[in-house]
């Protein structure tokens, strides 16, 4: 083996030598907006009392606005996290206790602590192997008379079998959540991520494609929905009377309020929203031609007519055709420069909350009966694929955001092919 070949596992020279630089979308407008504000001095347009200020300041309804004419939705509310956006979902749907919400396990855990935190149990239903969504045959199967909503995340930036998830809910009578913290702007079918479902939750926190430090957006077609989010948002017990509402299901609210600041940033970053998606699938698409000739890794699928914008580039591993195991191949890549991680997150019904169903109290609610016996079961094997796909076959990386450059996207496919040609080294090695 060359010097040039000599993985840097082993000794040889690195191929990368820049570290991997962080995305900061945030230019001149955000700041000159949020000057804009500070100079005004209005930096929270809330109150909590019938009137105007209800539905909060004028950059927060601007945001609104947009994301409204943007994807031709009725209604949005925008909050201060997508975990408050998920959170008004289940409320605003009269989510509570004794009701089962189907969400899926390959996700950030706000996808299904909201469903605790309203006193549901959450049920997991397995994702699928293409694009890591619900599977729409996994869910159906976990229907019960208690069922009252699916959540189905877009994740990575795909969506999800969405046209299909609508239609069982709808067969069913059920609520579709759409968690597009991940794809804003992504499409399924040719119609925006977000607006498929019944209720479509985005994020704007620092590690997302738009950001506004933290806050997010929540939108509807249902005007009752939207006014049950909106009470939800701000406080709804000590408004309803005067407002003249009548079902109070859920109507206790909290503060989950978006600042005049974080709505400026937010309409600033949404405007750049297609350019910076578009520099986002621009490197994606370079890795995924560059990786097309290598065995063992599989760039992510991109479903016919949907749109990926890529929050996290999604790969997948065949050990036996890449001839080595995964973790061994992200060590290597790792010491050569190049950032990739082995898995996502472990499938949620597998942290300590629902092993030891352990929710809201000491006395295991939502988890167990009133007999102490447990309902669901939350027990290693549930969701094969999740656990496959976690433990054995997805790898992600970051490195497709920009300011990296379509040449680290050659790089990276470069050291990929490197690390693999050095496979009997490296096996041999790790053996000894
Ligand atoms: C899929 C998913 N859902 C929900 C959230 C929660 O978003 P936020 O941090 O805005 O509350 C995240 C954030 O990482 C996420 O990735």
């Amino acid at each position: 083996m060359n010097a040039a070949d000599t993985p840097a596992l082993l000794g040889g020279h690195p191929i990368n030598d820049r570290p991997f630089r962080f995305n900061n979308a945030i230019g001149e407008e955000e700041k000159r907006a949020v000057m804009a504000v500070l100079d005004e001095g209005e930096l929270s347009g809330f109150i909590a009392s019938p009137g105007e200020p209800f539905w909060g300041g004028r950059k927060v309804r601007e945001l609104q606005d947009m994301f409204c004419s943007r994807f031709g939705v009725k209604h949005a509310v925008a909050v201060n996290s997508a975990t408050s956006g998920l959170h008004a979902a289940v409320m605003a749907i009269g989510t509570g206790p004794g009701d089962e919400i189907i969400a899926s396990p390959y996700t950030m855990s706000a996808t299904s602590t909201v469903a605790v935190l309203s006193g549901a149990t959450p049920v997991f239903a397995d994702i699928e192997d293409e694009t890591f969504g619900l599977d729409p045959a996994a869910v159906e199967a976990k229907i019960t008379p208690r069922t009252r909503a699916i959540v189905t995340v877009n994740i990575f930036g795909h969506p999800s079998r969405l046209t299909e998830l609508r239609a069982l809910a709808d067969k069913h009578g059920l609520y579709l959540i759409e968690d597009n913290a991940q794809a804003p702007d992504a499409l399924h079918a040719g119609r925006p991520t977000g607006t498929i479902g019944h209720i479509g939750v985005f994020s704007f926190n620092r590690h997302k494609v738009m950001q506004s430090g933290e806050g997010g957006v929540l939108v509807t077609d249902d005007p009752q929905l939207f006014e049950k989010a909106a009470l939800f948002r701000n406080h709804g017990e000590a408004v309803v009377e005067a407002m003249g509402i009548d079902d109070l299901v859920n109507t206790a609210g909290l503060n989950l309020r978006m600042t005049e600041m974080e709505a400026a940033v937010a309409v600033e970053q949404f405007r750049k929203l297609p350019e910076l998606n578009r520099q986002r699938i621009e490197l994606a698409d370079r890795l995924s031609s560059a990786l097309s000739d290598i065995d063992g890794v599989s760039a992510p699928t991109v479903r016919q007519g949907d749109r990926h914008v890529y929050y996290m580039y999604a790969m997948t591993y065949d050990e036996a055709a890449a001839g080595m195991p995964r973790e061994l191949f992200v060590k290597a890549m790792l010491a050569e420069g190049l950032f990739v991680r082995g898995g996502y997150l472990k499938p949620t019904y597998l942290e300590p909350m629902y092993q030891k169903r352990i929710g809201l109290g000491r006395h295991g609610f939502p988890f167990a009966a009133a007999d102490g016996a447990s309902r669901v079961d939350y027990s290693p094997g549930i969701c094969p694929v999740c656990e496959r796909l976690q433990s054995q076959e997805l790898m992600i990386t970051a490195v497709m955001q920009p300011p990296q450059t379509l040449a680290d996207m050659d790089r990276w496919a470069e050291g990929a092919r490197k690390v693999l040609n050095a496979r009997d080294a490296l096996m041999t090695a790790e053996a000894a």
